[in-house]
C-alpha cells in the first residue's frame, strides 16, 4: 500500500515530464544489426550533453517489453545499453556506465545496473545503495543474460535480457515500477574512469560517475513487441568471469586520508567493533552533532548541566582530528571540510560522509549539514518567524537569540582574508541587469527584511578563510567544559522509554564507537534528539513514537523483538509536514562569465591559488564552490492571496546535460515562505528513511508563484546585452517549461529538508499537526525533546542553517527554564493518551498502563 502511493505520486509528476526531458534526450527507433531486435523506443543523450564526448553520445538506452506489458505489469525487458568509451585514463577498462530502474530514476533505494567493457567482453553488475554512497552488490533476484555485445574504439554496446528488474528487494527494502503506467522515469550515469577487478563483477570497485548523470522521462508507448519471446530466447550468454587475482581496495581517502587522489575506492568494511559505554549518567544526552546538536549541547553545558553529545559519524574538520583530504592539504591541519573551495566535493565523493540510511543527501559526520554544506548563512527575514511559527516564537521573541548567534557567527560576504572578492564576472553580468531593472542591491544580513526585488553578495558562515560555523565556535566552548562529553562514531538506536518518561538511550554498534545503554540523571535528566529531519524522525519511530502505520513497519523490522508493545506507542504525526525548497533551475550564458574549475582544484588547484590559500587564506579557494552569487529575492502574491517568498541562488556553472558552454550560469529558484505543498517521510522495514511523498508542487498556486517568479527574472535580465537563455529554452513558454519538468527530489531538491516533527500548540495526539510543543518537548513525554530542522512548521526564505541555530538558542532557554515534573507517588496518574503531567513515579513505584487514557503508579510487583 505504501509503495503504491509512492509510485502514484511519482508517476503523477512524471507524466508532465515527457517533453521537457526530450530537450536533453533524443528519442529514436533503432534496429540492432547483430540481433535484429527492433527497439522502437530508445533514449540517447542529446546535443550539448556531456560535451567532452561530443562526437559520441555518452549514453544510449533502449527497451523492448513483452507484448502484454501494458495489460499486466511485466518484470522483465530486453535492453540496449550503449555508452561512450573514454580513453583519457590509464585504466584498461575504459569507463563504466549504468542506469537506474527506480521510480524517479533515482540512484538511492532502487535497482541499479552498471556495465563496462574489458578485453572484448561487456561485464555487468546489479547494484543497490540506500544512501549516496558507493553502491554495493544487489542481493535480490535480478538476472541479466546477454544477447549480444560489441566494443569499438569509441563505444561499447550490450543487448541483454533483464529478468526480475522492475521490482527489487534488498534485504527487505523493496520497490518497483509499473509497465502498465506506460511511462518510466529512468536514471543514467557514466564514468570516464574504469572499474577495478573488471572480470569479477561482485568484486569491482569504482568511482563517481564523472561523465554525466541525470534522469529522463521514458514514454513506453512503442516499447512492447510481439516478437519479444523470440528475441528473449536469444539471451543465452554471460561474460566469462575470473576472480582469481583480485586487487584489494585500498582504504578510502575518506577513511584515512592516505589515498588523496583516488576517489574510486570504497571504505573497507571491517566488522563493527564497539566499546561498552562508560557507566555514567548525564543531565542531558543530545543525539546528533549538527547545526542544532552542537549549539544546544554548548548552551546546556554552559548552564552547568552535564551533557553527552553523541554523533554517529566520524570527525570532519581538522580542528576535531578529521583526516579526509586531498594530497595538497597533507601536512596541514585542514581537511576537505575546512576549505570553502572544496565544499562541492560532497557531490563527487560522498562515500563515507553521506548518511547511508536515507535516500537523500545528508552529512553523517561531526558537524552534520554544517560540515558538508556550502556555508550560506542568513540572518532571517522576520516574516519567516512571524508567518510560520506560533505565539512565543515570533521574530520579536527571537531577537535575543538572533543576536547571540550572530555575535558568535557573524558571517561574511567577502570570505578571503584580504577582503577581496574573486572571479566576480558572473556577479557583475547579472548585477548590471538587475540594477537597470530596478532591483535594489543590499548587504543581505544588514537588511534581512528586504527580500523583495533585492539582490546582494552571498553571505557565508566562514571565518578566518575556513568553514567556521558551529564546529569552530559552539563546539570549542563546549569542549572546554569538564561537564561536556563528545562521542563520535557512535550511533543512537532509540530512547529508552517507560510510558512518557525516558531513562536514557540505547546505542547501536555501527562502526568503532560505543555500545550499550547510557542513562540520564534519574527523574530530572533529559534526552534531546538533534539528528536532523530524517534522523530525528527515525529515532522517534524506533522509540515507539509516530503514526501507527510506521510503528507497524518498525515492529516488522529487525527492531521488532525489542520494540515497545503497542499499548506504549505514542500516536504522533512524525514524518508528515515534510518540506524542502523546491528548486527550479534556469541557465543563461554570457560571454563575460568565466568558469573556475573547483572540481579540478580538488586534485590540482592552480599553484597561485593554492599558495594564496595555504599561506594567507586568501584567493578564490576561500570562497565557496562553485562561485556562488549573486543572491536575489522576490515576493509573489499568488491568486490564493498568499505571498510566496522566492530566493534565487546564482552560481557560475552550467549543466552539461543542456549546454556545453563554459560561460554559463545556473540560477536556482527556491520556493520558500508561503509554500503550501507538503510531503511525507516514511521508514522501510530495513530501517532506511525515504521521501515517500515529495513536497513539491502539489498546490496550483505554488506553481503559479514559480512561473511568475521566472517571468520576473527573465524580465529583469533580458536587458543585458548578449545574454542567452538556455533554460527555459528559447521558444518555450515559462508555463510549458515548468509543466514539463520532472518533479522529483533527485532533480528538484534543495537539500533543505525540514518539518517532520512539527512544533506547535496543536497536540498531534488529539488530531493536531504538532509532534513537539512550544518548548520542543515531544507530546506525550515529559523529558524527550527534538531540536533541529525537523521542528520547523513552515519553509523559511532561504538556506536554513542560521535559523536552525537561532531556534536552538531559543529552545535551549525554554528547556532550561522548564522545571522537571516531580515524580508522583503511589496511585497517582502517570500517563494516558492526552496526559500532560509527570510520567515519572517515585521510587519504588512503576508507571503501569491501565487503558489508553490512564496509567497509574503502582508497586513493581503489581505490574
Ligand atoms: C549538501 C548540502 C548543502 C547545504 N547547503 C546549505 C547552505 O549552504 N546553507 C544552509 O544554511 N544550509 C545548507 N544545507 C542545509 C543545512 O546544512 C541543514 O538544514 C542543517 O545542517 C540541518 O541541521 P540539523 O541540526 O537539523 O541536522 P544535521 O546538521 O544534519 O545534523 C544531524 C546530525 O545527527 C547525526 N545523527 C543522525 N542520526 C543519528 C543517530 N541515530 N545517532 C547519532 N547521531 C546521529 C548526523 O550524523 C548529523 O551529524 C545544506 C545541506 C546539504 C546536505
Ligand atoms: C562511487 C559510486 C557512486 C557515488 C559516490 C555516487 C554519488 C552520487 C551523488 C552524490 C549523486 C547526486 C548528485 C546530485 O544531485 O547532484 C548521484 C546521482 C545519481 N547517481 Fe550516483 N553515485 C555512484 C554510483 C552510481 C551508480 C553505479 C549508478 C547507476 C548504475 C548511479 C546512478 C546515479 C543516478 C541515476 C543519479 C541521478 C539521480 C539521483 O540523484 O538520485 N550512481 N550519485
Amino acid at each position: 500500500m505504501s509503495l503504491l502511493k509512492r509510485i502514484g505520486a511519482t508517476i503523477a509528476a512524471a507524466s508532465l515530464c515527457v517533453q521537457g526531458c526530450a530537450a536533453q534526450m533524443v528519442t529514436q527507433p533503432y534496429v540492432d544489426p547483430v540481433s535484429g531486435i527492433v527497439f522502437n523506443s530508445t533514449w540517447v543523450t542529446g546535443p550539448g550533453s556531456d560535451p567532452e564526448s561530443a562526437s559520441v553520445a555518452t549514453y544510449g538506452f533502449g527497451m523492448v517489453l513483452p507484448p502484454d506489458a501494458f495489460i499486466k505489469d511485466a518484470n522483465e525487458y530486453i535492453g540496449l545499453l550503449r555508452c561512450a568509451i573514454t580513453n583519457d585514463t590509464a585504466d584498461a577498462s575504459q569507463g563504466w556506465c549504468g542506469l537506474s530502474h527506480g521510480v524517479s530514476g533515482q540512484m538511492t533505494q532502487s535497482l541499479l545496473l552498471m556495465a563496462w567493457p574489458y578485453n572484448g567482453s561487456v561485464y555487468t553488475s546489479f547494484r543497490y545503495t540506500s544512501g549516496y554512497n558507493l553502491p554495493g552488490v544487489y542481493t535480490g533476484n535480478a538476472t541479466l543474460t546477454q544477447i549480444s555485445s560489441t566494443i569499438n574504439a569509441t563505444q561499447f554496446e550490450l543487448v541483454y535480457r533483464c529478468q526480475g528488474c522492475f521490482s527489487w528487494n534488498q534485504g527487505g527494502s523493496a520497490g518497483s515500477v509499473s509497465t502498465t503506467s506506460k511511462l518510466f522515469i529512468m536514471g543514467r550515469a557514466a564514468a570516464k574512469k574504469g572499474v577495478h577487478n573488471p572480470t569479477c563483477p561482485d568484486k569491482v570497485f569504482f568511482g563517481f560517475h564523472d561523465n554525466g548523470y541525470g534522469q529522463y522521462g521514458a514514454p513506453l508507448d512503442n516499447a512492447t513487441h510481439t516478437s519479444y519471446p523470440y528475441w528473449a530466447a536469444k539471451a543465452t550468454k554471460t561474460a566469462a568471469t575470473n576472480c582469481a587475482t583480485l586487487e584489494t581496495p585500498p582504504p578510502t581517502t575518506t577513511a584515512t586520508g592516505t589515498q588523496p587522489t583516488d576517489t574510486s575506492v570504497p571504505t573497507t568494511t571491517a566488522a563493527a567493533q564497539c566499546t561498552p559505554a562508560p557507566a555514567k549518567s548525564y543531565d542531558y544526552i543530545v543525539v546528533g552533532a549538527g547545526a542544532a546538536g552542537i549549539p544546544i549541547a554548548d548552551k546546556l553545558s554552559q548552564a552547568g548541566k552535564s551533557v553527552l553529545l553523541i554523533e554517529k559519524g566520524p570527525p570532519s574538520s581538522g580542528r576535531w582530528n578529521g583526516t579526509m583530504k586531498p594530497a595538497w592539504l597533507q601536512g596541514t591541519n585542514l581537511t576537505r571540510f575546512d576549505v570553502p573551495g572544496l565544499c562541492n566535493e560532497i557531490w563527487v565523493d560522498s562515500t563515507g560522509i553521506a548518511c547511508t540510511d536515507t535516500d537523500q543527501m545528508a552529512g553523517c559526520v561531526l558537524g552534520g549539514g554544517t560540515a558538508v554544506n556550502a556555508g550560506l548563512w542568513w540572518k532571517p527575514n522576520p516574516k519567516d518567524w512571524d508567518y510560520n511559527f506560533p505565539y512565543g516564537w515570533k521574530s520579536s521573541d527571537l531577537a535575543g537569540a538572533t543576536k547571540r548567534v550572530f555575535d558568535r557567527i557573524p558571517g561574511t560576504w567577502h570570505p578571503s582574508m584580504d577582503g577581496q572578492l574573486y572571479r566576480q564576472e558572473g556577479f557583475n553580468v547579472l548585477q548590471s541587469g538587475l540594477n537597470q531593472s530596478g532591483w535594489k542591491q543590499v548587504i543581505p544580513n544588514d537588511s534581512p527584511n528586504q527580500k523583495n526585488r533585492t539582490f546582494g553578495h552571498t553571505t557565508f558562515m566562514y571565518s578566518g578563510g575556513e568553514r567556521g560555523g558551529p564546529m569552530a565556535t559552539y563546539l570549542v566552548t563546549a569542549y572546554a567544559r569538564k561537564q561536556f562529553t563528545l562521542m563520535t562514531n557512535t550511533a543512537v538506536r532509540r530512547a529508552i522509554r517507560v510510558g512518557g518518561h525516558v531513562t536514557g538511550v540505547e546505542l547501536e554498534c555501527l562502526s568503532s564507537g560505543y555500545s550499550g545503554v547510557v542513562n540520564v540523571t534519574a527523574n530530572t535528566g533529559r534526552v534531546i534528539f538533534a539528528a536532523g529531519t530524517f534522523g530525528s524522525a527515525k529515532l522517534l519511530l524506533r522509540s515507539g513514537i509516530g503514526p501507527a502505520d510506521q510503528l507497524q513497519v518498525i515492529q516488522s523490522s529487525a527492531d521488532g523483538s525489542t520494540f515497545l508493545p503497542q499499548n506504549q506507542w505514542i500516536d504522533l504525526p512524525v514524518g508528515y509536514n515534510l518540506m524542502d525548497h523546491l528548486n527550479t533551475d534556469l541557465i543563461i550564458t554570457h560571454p563575460d562569465v568565466v568558469f573556475y574549475d573547483f572540481y579540478a582544484a580538488w586534485n590540482t588547484p592552480p599553484e597561485g591559488d593554492k599558495d594564496a590559500y595555504l599561506k594567507n587564506r586568501t584567493g578564490i579557494l576561500a570562497q565557496a564552490a562553485p562561485n556562488i552569487g549573486p543572491m536575489m529575492w522576490d515576493e509573489i502574491k499568488a491568486s490564493d492571496g498568499i505571498v510566496r517568498q522566492l530566493q534565487w541562488t546564482s552560481r557560475v556553472e552550467g549543466n552539461d546535460q543542456v549546454t556545453p558552454s563554459k560561460n554559463a550560469m545556473t540560477l536556482s529558484q527556491y520556493l520558500g515562505r508561503g509554500v503550501v505543498s507538503r510531503g511525507r517521510m516514511t521508514i522501510t522495514n530495513t530501517l532506511e528513511t525515504q521521501v515517500f511523498l515529495h513536497p513539491y508542487l502539489h498546490d496550483d498556486f505554488d506553481k503559479e508563484a514559480v512561473i511568475q517568479g521566472i517571468k520576473n527574472m527573465q524580465a529583469a535580465l533580458n536587458v543585458i546585452p548578449n545574454l542567452t537563455w538556455v533554460l527555459p529554452p528559447p521558444g518555450t513558454t515559462v508555463e510549458n517549461f515548468v509543466n514539463n519538468m520532472i518533479v522529483s527530489p533527485s532533480n528538484r531538491r534543495a537539500n533543505h529538508w525540514m518539518g517532520t516533527a512539527k512544533l506547535g500548540y496543536d497536540d498531534g495526539r488529539s488530531g493536531g499537526s504538532a509532534v513537539v510543543d512550544v518548548n520542543t518537548k515531544v507530546y506525550g513525554t515529559d523529558n524527550l525533546f527534538v531540536v533541529d530542522a525537523s521542528i520547523f512548521p513552515g519553509m523559511p526564505t532561504g538556506n536554513p542553517s542560521g535559523m536552525i541555530v537561532i531556534a536552538t538558542e531559543q529552545a535551549s532557554q525554554r528547556i532550561l527554564n522548564l522545571s522537571a515534573p516531580a515524580a508522583v507517588g503511589y496511585g497517582k496518574q502517570c500517563g494516558g493518551k492526552t496526559w500532560g503531567g509527570s510520567y515519572a513515579c517515585e521510587d519504588p513505584y512503576v508507571c503501569t498502563y491501565v487503558n489508553i487514557s490512564y496509567s497509574v503508579c503502582l508497586s513493581p510487583d503489581a505490574t
